[in-house]
């Protein structure tokens, strides 16, 4: 707790001293007591592991490291979904070619649609008519929603559960980390210190909820010149293994800038992305024991 306080900093008004100290206090006790509070499994689904992947920033690639890590662990062989946490700017979906709507199913439960290889999606977009109609909602709507979409969708028997976070630690991502049963996550940066700064606060935010943090991937790390192979280091050199001392968390690999990742997901087959760089990033993080399936 006193190390936490220490690495947590301010109180939610920004108050420093005596006071801000007793407030930080009573406000970090709540987030805790809230914590305890995880939304128990849903009848009808048996879910082995629930991996939230997270950074605090916003367009580092999270969601493409999510669905890389669901295309990668369902290529392996194993059950695996998709939870779209970002309610208010979805990309799962559209990540994988998912368009349809969720069916309903025993006890009025949501049956997730699958991508062409198998990995079951759910994502507010798939509830909307348009998928660009904007998702206007204040917090406790969001937060409804990113519990529904663990106790009122029939997932069924999955190994995994990815779970994509917004960037911040708001409403969406508190809630994820507060309602849903976590056994890890795994953390995006990019090279720049910018990015650095603010992962350490979505990382602090995790461990004051006691969520194992199973690793950092630190993606844009470079870009390879196609013609003469050279690396570019266009935000900077690799703060991969700085940083994942300083969050005392594996370091499990970087992955580069790649124009082909981007276009396999605008074109709706990031499950087709496979490359031995990701492979090796991912494999690193299977044998993590938070990610073992089978006793
Ligand atoms: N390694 C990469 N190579 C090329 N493009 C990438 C790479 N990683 C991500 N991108 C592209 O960068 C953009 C942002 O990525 P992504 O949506 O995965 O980030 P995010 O962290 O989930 O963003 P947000 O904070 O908005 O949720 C996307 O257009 C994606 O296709
Ligand atoms: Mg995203």
């Amino acid at each position: 707790m006193a190390e936490n306080r220490a690495k947590t900093g301010n109180a939610p008004n920004g108050d420093e001293g005596a006071a801000g100290n007793d407030e930080n206090q009573d406000w970090m006790e709540a987030v805790r007591r809230a914590a305890i509070a995880k939304l128990p499994m849903a009848e009808g689904n048996n879910i082995r592991k629930v991996i939230a992947v997270m950074s605090g920033k916003g367009g580092v690639g999270k969601s493409s490291v999510t669905a890389l890590l669901a295309s990668y662990l369902s290529h392996q062989g194993a059950k695996v979904g998709v939870l779209d946490a970002d309610v208010t700017g979805p990309s799962i979906p559209k990540l994988f070619g998912v368009h349809e709507m969720p069916t309903v199913g025993e006890g009025g439960k949501m049956v997730p649609p699958e991508s062409a290889g198998g990995v079951k999606v759910m994502s507010l977009n798939l509830l909307l008519s348009d998928e660009e109609a904007p998702v206007i909602w204040r917090g406790p709507l969001v937060s409804g929603a990113i519990k529904q979409f663990w106790s009122e969708v029939l997932w069924g028997d999955l190994d995994y559960l990815i779970v994509d976070l917004p960037p911040g630690t708001g409403d969406a991502p508190l809630t994820v980390m507060q309602s849903i049963p976590l056994d890890g996550a795994v953390i995006v940066s990019t090279p720049q210190k910018l990015a650095a700064m603010v992962v350490k606060k979505a990382v602090n935010a995790a461990r004051m909820l006691d969520i194992p943090i199973l690793g950092l991937v630190e993606n844009m790390s470079y870009v390879q010149c196609p013609d003469t192979g050279k690396r570019m280091e266009l935000f900077g050199p690799s703060n991969l293994k700085d940083l994942a001392r300083e969050l005392e968390a594996p370091a499990l690999g970087a992955l580069p800038i790649d124009p082909t990742l981007a276009e396999a997901g605008d074109r709706g087959k990031i499950e087709e992305y496979q490359k031995p760089m990701v492979d090796e990033v991912f494999r690193g993080l299977t044998s993590s024991p938070a990610m073992v399936t089978k006793g």
